[in-house]
């Protein structure tokens, strides 16, 4: 019997297979969990409906639930950032069913999500809630069967965040995305190197000496200007947030306002979670030649609509991911992978070892929910912090790092109040 699917070509399944078990062997922490998991199976009759990046990684973390007992179904959260060799993979050689296609117009995105809906979820796994929201919207039927979700990233989490504050979230959700050991590694180490590598991989530029425009100073925007510093580009960093702004100058950068760097830069890279950070008068301000790129969730964080009004001809597509679009008198700007994600659109996104942590979080998460679901409100939730701590222990661990423990003496040093001076 063929697994339900939509994927671009299922004979593309023998090379996924390959990069799948290349990724399993940099997902320690994700394996010991998959390995507790078949004994134990803690999933066992639960259907997931996961609407996630479809990577060699998230193919990892399906394998883990299938083998707690989960039901799993697959939907890609992009329509750019599916690896199709891994989506035939896993409908061929896993049981999976994927609805991911890459390059899938809108109306296939959403009848991706549709399909992982029918599914009927008792947990939903999602990366910025388009499947949640999908739920909530259109698909009212299924709340008495959901038990709860879990979250990937910031803008689902704030997504999620805003429905629980209008009481229009119905069920609860685990924010992966707040786990320590998620957002100060995945989204600082991950989204700093799979960012310079998506930009790499489109325009094989040299980052040494160039004006680099780092749009934001959250976890994710801290990466990419760190490692955009450490290629040797002279780095630029907007913010809105004083704190972060400040933190971003004491971090050697330098701050100032879009419009100021926009002639400036030569690179810009947007992972704000906002709309607009490149705005029409941005584009109108910026050299001939500018690259542009966004790594924030959603496509809306450079304004494509406005460019292309501003542009007087169709743009053209000088080599994969990289449109140029020409203004009035003549600039060319290149934008990036359509404004999506370029990391995952250009690239492979965040390498394996990084997601290892944070897919041990979905894991345990879901697990987590299950158990835990049923008396919890409506409302967004952390995962406890020693599953938090667990998690970080594994991950030492499986380097082969060894860490101190607190004597006896120290213990009780820490816990009294005289001793002082
Ligand atoms: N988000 C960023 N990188 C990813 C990856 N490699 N797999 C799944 N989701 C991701």
């Amino acid at each position: 019997m063929t697994i339900e699917h939509d994927v671009r070509n299922l004979d593309l399944a023998p090379g996924g297979r390959l990069r799948i078990e290349w990724a399993e062997r940099d997902m320690p922490v994700l394996r010991q969990i998959r390995e507790r998991f078949e004994k134990e199976r803690p999933l066992d009759g639960v259907r997931i409906s996961a609407c996630l990046h479809v990577t060699t990684e998230t193919a990892n973390l399906a394998r883990t639930l299938q083998a707690g007992g989960a039901d799993v179904v697959l939907t890609a959260s992009n329509p750019l950032s599916t690896q199709d060799d891994v989506a035939a993979s896993l409908v061929t050689h896993y049981e999976i069913p994927v609805y991911a296609i890459k390059g899938e117009d809108n109306d296939t995105y959403y009848d991706h999500l549709k399909a992982a809906l029918d599914h009927k979820p008792h947990i939903t796994m999602d990366d910025g809630a388009d499947l949640v929201s999908e739920l909530h919207k259109n698909r009212i039927e299924l709340l008495p069967d959901v038990i709860g979700g879990t979250e990937e990233t910031t803008t689902g989490v704030i997504r999620l965040r805003a429905m629980a504050k209008d009481g229009a979230l119905k069920f609860p959700v685990i924010a992966v995305n707040d786990s320590m050991t998620k957002h100060l590694f995945d989204n600082r180490y991950g989204t700093g190197q799979s960012t310079i590598d998506g930009i790499i991989r489109a325009t094989n530029i040299l980052l040494a000496g160039r004006n680099v425009v780092v749009g934001g100073y959250g976890w994710c925007s801290r990466g990419i200007a760190m490692r955009a510093k450490g290629m040797g580009a002279n780095v630029i960093v907007t913010e809105i947030d004083h704190l972060k702004a400040l933190e971003a100058v004491m971090d050697g950068f330098r701050v100032m306002k879009m419009i100021d760097a926009a002639p400036l830069g030569d690179v810009f890279v947007t992972s704000t979670g906002d709309i607009n950070v490149i705005d029409v008068h941005h584009f109108e301000a910026m050299k001939d030649g500018a690259i542009v790129a966004n790594s924030g969730h959603f496509n809306v964080e450079i304004n494509i609509p406005g460019l292309k009004a501003l542009s007087r001809e169709e743009p053209r597509l000088i080599r994969p991911f990289v449109e140029q679009y020409r203004l009035p008198d003549g600039r060319l700007i290149n934008l990036l992978a359509d404004g999506r994600l370029v990391n995952l659109a250009a690239a492979e996104g965040h390498p394996a070892s990084v997601m290892d942590m944070s897919f041990a979080n979905q894991a345990l998460g879901s697990e987590y929910m299950l158990s835990m679901g049923k008396q919890l409100e409506n409302q967004v939730y952390t995962i406890p912090e020693d599953v938090d701590q667990e998690i970080a222990r594994l991950k030492l661990e499986a380097m082969g790092i060894e860490i101190d423990t607190l004597t006896a003496e120290q213990v009780q040093y820490l816990n009294q109040w005289q001793e002082g001076t």
